[in-house]
């Protein structure tokens, strides 16, 4: 890797030592140390990650970074301090562990951290602010790792957080990256275009997580030619719990079960129905119909219509009649 030649990154990849070393061989570490082993992360993975621990000590970084004759000026800029009133700086992160956040040639530019205390008077996680390096919307975790392992994975896993990231990861899954948080952004979007267009999107299970994910599908279609997976966990969890209660090998099959928009839309729709009551039952066909009449591809059309006639007793014949009505109207 190439010796980087912009100072806040220089600052950022040097904060981003400090809290791995922290982590893995102070006792200043050690409530950090034990947070992650928790949550699961071994040694591997606290290194593949380059994990880290902010301290409770107010300066410690500060310090470091003096001893190692950075100006204020650029510490500042950084995003890794706050100032005080008076001027005087103070480690912006403190008792947190921390995620590295690295733009696409793998270089430090941001952190997250997250608390380690169950009380949540404290945001779970607090962010670098925006800097000259750092664009959050611009920014997804694990991307440039990802990329490498898309090569032989044929596509990209979307999550929405770090933990699940690391989860997918120990589970066999390399080509994870988090959009950190459910607010996709159109340049995140096209980040992803550039590498494959096979993309899997694996938000929480929770209704924020589901809302996220029918969002997201639409974004990539308005880009359009992405070819879509979409996973929707049970029982509400996120990624990171499903592994943890169902192990890795299940996990995998999720992935593989991923759904296609189609099937995505109609499992979302067919939840607002009480498929018992006829009324409501063609209301949903009616709308399904809607949905099916967009697809371009008359197999895939009729797929979908074999499916729902099955599942619905209708025949598909009449369904393919509706159908035609829609298309028209599109037209
Ligand atoms: N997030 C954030 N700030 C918050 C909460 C969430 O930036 N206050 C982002 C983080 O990137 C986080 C992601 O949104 O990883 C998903 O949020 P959530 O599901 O609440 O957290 P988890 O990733 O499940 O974190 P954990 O397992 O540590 O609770
Ligand atoms: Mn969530
Ligand atoms: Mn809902
Ligand atoms: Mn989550
Ligand atoms: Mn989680």
């Amino acid at each position: 890797k190439p010796k980087f030649s912009n100072i806040l990154i220089k600052i950022n990849e040097e904060a981003a030592d400090f809290y791995h070393r922290v982590l893995i061989s102070t006792n200043a570490g050690k409530p950090g140390y034990n947070y992650a082993k928790k949550r699961g992360l071994n040694p591997e993975i606290i290194s593949h990650f380059r994990i880290g621990y902010a301290p409770k000590q107010n300066n410690l970084l500060l310090t470091y970074l003096r001893g190692q004759n950075f100006k204020d000026e650029d510490l500042i800029k950084s995003g890794l301090f706050v100032q005080s009133q008076n001027g005087e700086l103070f480690d912006r992160f403190r008792e947190r562990l921390m995620f590295p956040l690295s733009n696409e040639g793998d270089y430090v530019v941001g952190f997250s951290g997250r608390r380690l205390a169950k009380d949540k008077t404290e945001a779970k996680y607090i962010n670098s602010p925006e800097t000259e390096i750092f664009t959050k919307s611009k920014t997804l975790f694990h991307f440039a790792e990802a990329k490498k392992a898309a090569r032989s994975e044929k596509h990209l896993i979307l999550y929405e957080g770090y933990m699940d990231v690391i989860a997918a990861y120990k589970a066999g899954i390399k080509s994870g990256i988090a959009s950190m948080g459910t607010s996709l952004t159109d340049q995140q979007v096209y980040m992803l275009r550039r590498i494959t267009n096979n993309i899997i999107i694996n938000y929480d299970g929770d209704d924020p997580g589901i809302h996220a994910e029918e969002r997201a599908t639409r974004m990539f279609n308005q880009v359009g030619g992405f070819n879509l997976g979409i996973v929707v966990l049970p029982e509400k969890l996120d990624p990171d719990e499903y592994v943890k209660k169902y192990g890795a090998e299940k996990y995998q099959d999720e992935v593989k079960g991923a759904l296609t928009p189609t099937d995505f839309f109609l499992k979302r729709l067919k939840q607002k129905y009480n498929l018992s009551n006829d009324r409501e039952k063609l209301a949903y066909l009616d709308e399904a119909m809607k949905e099916i009449a967009q697809l371009s591809n008359p197999v895939e059309q009729d797929l979908y219509l074999n499916k729902i006639a099955k599942e619905q007793g209708v025949a598909q014949d009449s369904l393919k009649v509706n159908l035609t009505k829609y298309r028209r109207q599109q037209n």
